[in-house]
């Protein structure tokens, strides 16, 4: 599989507003975005450094996967998302090799980004996202 870079870092938090603190003012980092995911349940906000965004992941409802994640792990690293030259295509290889998907085609995540995810139990732990810009 071609991975050309770690696109972001997935976090879990309660609070995208109690979390800023940390990110902008002791990191120093910027938010430059805020998005509700209706159909995953989370609002994120996004980071960047360098080609790397991090993106924070609160969740809009008791029933969201991200509510469930931080009900069972706590706050914490989610997922980590790769960026690949065609989502399809690596899907179809990581199903070749035996890799359980969750997404069997892409769909649209936020920031307008294709993406889907590899089923943790074939991951080694992490959870994996693969993803590319829009209309690719
Ligand atoms: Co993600």
């Amino acid at each position: 599989m071609e991975l050309t870079h770690i696109e972001h870092l997935g976090i879990a938090v309660k609070s995208i507003e109690d979390s800023l603190p940390y990110y902008e003012g002791v990191l120093g980092l910027k938010c430059y975005n805020i998005e509700v995911v209706e159909d995953q349940k989370v609002k994120t906000a996004f980071f960047k450094v360098g080609q790397t965004k991090i993106e924070l992941l609160e969740p809009t409802a008791e029933d969201s996967t991200i509510a469930k994640f931080i009900e069972k792990k706590g706050e914490g690293i989610h997922h980590i998302a790769f960026a690949v030259p065609n989502v399809q295509e690596a899907l179809n290889e990581a199903a070749a090799k035996g890799v359980k998907l969750i997404d069997e085609k892409p769909r649209r995540g936020a920031e307008g980004l294709n993406i889907a995810f590899l089923h943790p139990k074939f991951t080694a732990g992490v959870l994996t996202e693969l993803c590319m810009e829009g209309d690719k």
